[in-house]
């Protein structure tokens, strides 16, 4: 096992007297939390158990390596829970941080009676031996107890407690960890114990107060900078802003450069069949936007490249329900797409499409060559077909059993499992249905191509060991377990219109299989956008390339292992990924958003809210799946929007400025800054170091929280200075409340550049305020300077963010709620609402209700099948409000109502008969009932009949 601490941390202590307690061999590790290249901020100290295993809470470790007896766990748990709450941060705060606030420090020495008191005729906290809640506490009193002045300060009185150290001072086991870690100073202890907690929670509230040590003198913030710092904040300050690097402009046609960082990013290409909900916005475009954004401020030479994906069995679908060409479902949808996208900013370079001549070209050309390098061969391939709708069933009119051994699921679509997630070979599923009509395909064969995915494998997992650091973690083990399962040769053509064609003979009627020409959309849009594209896709040798994907986790495979097989078959010398960036998913308040139900906010939606794009965009940033899945919510909304941009980062902007106006004339004042000033212009610069580090690795959820961190530090140091106070005094203070306000104007403009990625306009409304137009970061050398030096004239203030009312949040929350259900309807306004839709929702209703009672029968929690039953409801609530909607449908209005009738009167004489069958009646008695029956049901089936309700409604009802 191994501890991880910064120096001095008495957290560290606790761990391996812990360890030596219990005989458990640990090592340590010293951690520098300057270094910029530790790959993750966590908080110090942490345990790693083994490879898979870490502790993060130290008294977790300490209580996971301490043999303690069932019989006292509550009370030392409870002696840990308040060492760490109260006893810890008090001291931290008091001794490390130098706090003067009143109340911290009254809770400090009630802390010393409270333990006092607890030890009165007593060895040890919870029993007669020495156990974890000891061995926690000791170490965090130890720094105190060894300086002689505070234990005289704090602890003279406590003659219990003192006696309870010594003693415990003394055992072996103490004495071997303070032999391996030494402690400097109370001081420097409890300034290393604070560094080590906000190392990794950069925007953890302080404890309760701390923030508010306004009318005390700042000087709690100096201890916790090292003189380093303080002396390279100095440096940098001086500097000439002009030597900053300025944003470059954007050429016409991006193309790399030999002497550039050369950045190509790709969002994943959305389906045309559909209009785009917040989660598929989060997990590709906008993640790759902002992404991008970076890379821009940063001067990298960068390539954003996206567009929709147009071929496929779904295009045709869409087309048969809307009665229009392949070609104008793709237009209309392409356009829908392309207009939220630009409503939410997103930058492309070039917005393209899959079904463009490119497409065709490059398509054909891929396959070719993979052909006379062999890796393709064509067997004859069993595909269903439907014989009533004379069409062979592509694997989305498919669904049956899942052929995988082990799950049971029954509703498999016909190229995937919900079930196990796994791939399904659709001829495999069992009891296969015809999605469109419900009858049962036949098998029949036709010549195909296939990718030899198995003689690819070894190149691929040579490109795979290099590459796949690089990807977030998600895609790593995706990607990893396909390989591990061994590839499977792949068929890569169907027999369907729309697609690109297969350019040999014989075949020339068959189109390629979506999966394979999808991603080639990423090269051949790069080619709509410039001929020279493959500068960038198969770059000169002093060119390098780096390869950025974003997309959601269930896209992986086909960009970690299908396409790189690919073009590692081609062996053309192709830009290959190396940086896979998948996101987990979004859900909705506590549902999923779904497609083919409409369930969730879309992008159209949000924009008719009325919100600011950039108010959502920073929520989605915010939430954004980055390592799990999370949800979308409207209460977490507004308080983000009021908490953070409101309160937090719009007030801390808006106060410099309007101070600024009101105090200097709109004119940035003479600075005269002293250590205090430097101290926050550490922890700012301590902020952007990690803000950088994040975003280099498009950890973009984090990166956020930086920018937030920044303008909380901000606040801090507005109020512990109260430049307004100042004005009033001495020409000293005037001074100090000028030096105040410019070094606020500054960071401001500091935070209007690190904004941009994230909310661009507000970054530019922002700007325009200052009246600066640079907003370069500088990532090699990563320093705050007077970007706004003395006697800049700034612009016009005004309010960036105003409050999202409650009441508002309300309405709006309440005029989506209906949303889940009727968003099919919504969809509507689009395209009017067909039989086919009406068939999907029933079939969801189907399952969903299958879903429940197995849920209900396993006995599951409540809460989880009262979740599914929820959505249950919203589906029934979909389906009535669709089938009003539904055109045929109202016309037929009255038959439905007829039908139900039937239904009715049927069960009715069904059950009259039965009665009296059982009771033994005579057959001239129960013939006639008999008869009416029939006749009842004669009617239902012609009824039933008509293309609206056909057998579906009748199978409903048993
Ligand atoms: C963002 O989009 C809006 C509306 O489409 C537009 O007015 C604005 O200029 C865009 N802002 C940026 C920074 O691209
Ligand atoms: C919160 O949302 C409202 C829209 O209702 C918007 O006008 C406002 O600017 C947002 N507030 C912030 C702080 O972004
Ligand atoms: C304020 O600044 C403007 C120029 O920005 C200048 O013309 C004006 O005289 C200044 N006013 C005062 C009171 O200094
Ligand atoms: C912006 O700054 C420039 C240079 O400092 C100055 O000339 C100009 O007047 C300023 N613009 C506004 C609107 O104050």
């Amino acid at each position: 096992m191994l501890i991880y601490t910064n120096e001095n941390n008495p957290a560290a202590l606790k761990l391996l007297i812990a360890a030596n307690y219990s005989g458990t061999n640990v090592d340590k590790k010293i951690i520098n939390v300057n270094d910029r290249t530790i790959q993750e901020p966590k908080h110090l100290p942490y345990l790693e158990v083994n490879e898979d295993s870490v502790i993060f809470v130290p008294n977790a470790a300490v209580w996971f390596l301490f043999p303690h007896p069932e019989n006292v766990s509550t009370a030392v748990n409870e002696w840990l829970e308040w060492e760490s709450t109260i006893l810890a941060p008090s001291l931290a705060h008091v001794i490390g941080a130098g706090s003067k606030n009143e109340k911290i420090k009254s809770r400090l020495t009630s802390s010393f009676k409270k333990l006092n008191n607890a030890l009165e005729n007593k060895l040890y906290f919870t029993e007669n031996n020495l156990n974890a809640s000891d061995v926690t506490i000791w170490a965090t009193l130890y720094p105190l107890y060894k300086d002689d002045v505070l234990s005289k300060e704090y602890l003279a009185d406590c003659s219990n407690l003192l006696k309870w150290i010594k003693n415990v001072e003394q055992s072996p086991q103490v004495k071997d960890a303070l032999n391996s870690f030494a402690i400097s100073s109370a001081t420097g202890a409890y300034q290393a114990l604070l560094t080590g907690a906000r190392y990794s929670l950069p925007t953890a509230p302080l404890p309760e107060n701390v923030s508010n040590v306004s009318n005390q003198s700042p000087q709690h913030q100096h201890e916790v900078v090292t003189n380093e710092e303080l002396q390279a904040a100095v440096n940098a300050w001086s500097k000439d802003v002009n030597q900053f690097p300025k944003l470059k402009s954007k050429p016409k046609v991006v193309l790399p450069n030999p002497s550039d960082r050369n950045i190509l990013i790709t969002s994943a290409l959305p389906y045309v069949n559909n209009v785009p909900h917040l989660g598929n916005i989060i997990g590709c475009v906008l993640s790759a936007d902002v992404f991008a954004r970076f890379c821009r401020i940063c001067n990298y030479n960068t390539l954003f490249i996206g567009g929709t994906d147009e071929y496929g069995t779904a295009t045709e679908t869409k087309a048969l329900e809307e009665g229009l060409s392949c070609q104008d479902i793709c237009s209309k949808y392409y356009a829908i797409h392309r207009d939220i996208y630009e409503w939410f900013n997103i930058s492309f370079d070039y917005f393209g499409r899959s079904s463009a001549p490119e497409q065709t070209e490059l398509c054909q050309d891929l396959f070719l060559q993979l052909n006379n390098n062999g890796f393709m061969f064509t067997e004859s391939v069993e595909q269903l077909h439907c014989e009533k709708c004379n069409r062979y069933l592509a694997d989305r009119f498919v669904e049956g059993g899942c052929p995988h051994p082990g799950c049971n699921y029954e509703d498999a679509r016909g190229d995937q499992c919900d079930g196990c997630g796994k791939l399904v070979n659709a001829v495999e599923l069992k009891n296969p249905r015809c999605k469109i009509c419900r009858s049962t395909p036949k098998l029949k064969t036709s010549q195909q191509f296939f990718i030899d995915l198995p003689k690819l494998e070894p190149l691929l997992l040579h490109w795979m060991k290099k590459s796949a650091p690089g990807w977030s973690n998600n895609a790593q083990v995706i990607g990893k377990s396909w390989l591990r399962e061994g590839l499977k040769p792949r068929c890569i053509t169907r027999d369907l219109k729309w697609g690109v064609p297969v350019p040999l003979n014989d075949f020339r009627d068959k189109v390629f299989y979506v999966w394979f020409d999808a991603p080639i959309g990423y090269m051949s849009i790069s080619k709509a956008y410039t001929e020279e594209w493959e500068q960038w896709w198969r770059p000169k040798p002093n060119h390098e390339i780096t390869l950025y994907q974003f997309m959601a986790k269930d896209n992986v495979p086909f960009h970690a292992v299908m396409f790189p097989a690919c073009l590692l078959g081609a062996n053309r010398g192709y830009t290959t990924v190396s940086h896979i960036m998948a996101t987990e998913y979004l859900n909705y308040e506590d549902g999923k958003f779904s497609k083919s139900r409409g369930v969730g906010v879309f992008g159209n939606d949000a924009r008719d809210t009325g919100i600011p794009s950039d108010v959502w965009r920073f929520y989605l940033l915010y939430v954004r799946p980055e390592s799990q899945d999370s949800s979308f919510s409207w209460a977490d909304l507004a308080t983000k929007n009021n908490s953070e941009l409101l309160n937090n980062l719009g007030n801390f902007i808006n106060r410099a400025l309007v101070f600024a106006k009101n105090n200097f004339n709109k004119t940035i004042p003479e600075m005269k800054l002293n250590k205090d000033d430097f101290t926050f212009l550490v922890l700012c610069t301590r902020e952007l170091n990690s803000y950088i580090s994040c975003l280099e690795k498009a950890k973009l959820r984090d990166g956020i929280r930086h920018i937030l961190s920044i303008s909380r530090h901000g606040n801090q140091y507005m109020q512990s200075n109260q430049p307004w106070v100042l004005l009033k005094g001495s020409p000293e203070d005037k001074i100090r409340a000028g030096t105040v306000v410019g070094v606020c104007c500054n960071i401001a403009c500091l935070l209007a550049t690190l904004l941009h990625p994230y909310m661009p306009n507000t970054s530019d409304i922002l700007k325009k305020q200052l009246n600066v137009t640079n907003t370069a970061l500088n990532p090699e050398s990563i320093e705050i300077t007077q970007f706004l030096p003395p006697g800049h004239t700034l612009g016009e203030p005004s309010p960036l963010f105003t409050k999202l009312e409650p009441s508002r949040v309300e309405e709006l929350k309440q005029k989506f709620a209906g949303k889940r259900g009727d968003s099919p309807v919504k969809m509507n306004g689009i395209k009017p609402m067909g039989i086919n839709d009406l068939k999907v929702l029933e079939a969801e209703i189907a399952k969903q209700e299958n879903k429940v009672k197995k849920l209900k029968s396993s006995r599951a929690d409540k809460k989880l099948w009262q979740a599914e039953e929820a959505i249950l409801v919203d589906l029934r609530k979909g389906l009535e409000h669709a089938q009003k909607s539904c055109p045929v449908n109202s016309v037929q209005e009255p038959a439905q109502e007829q039908i139900k009738k039937l239904e009715e009167e049927v069960s009715k004489q069904g059950s009259v008969v039965r009665k009296l069958k059982e009771g033994g009646a005579n057959k001239a008695d129960w013939q006639p009932e008999v008869t009416k029956l029939l006749e009842l049901k004669s009617k239902l089936a012609n009824l039933l009949g008509t293309p609206i309700v056909d057998g579906q409604k009748g199978k409903k009802k048993k």
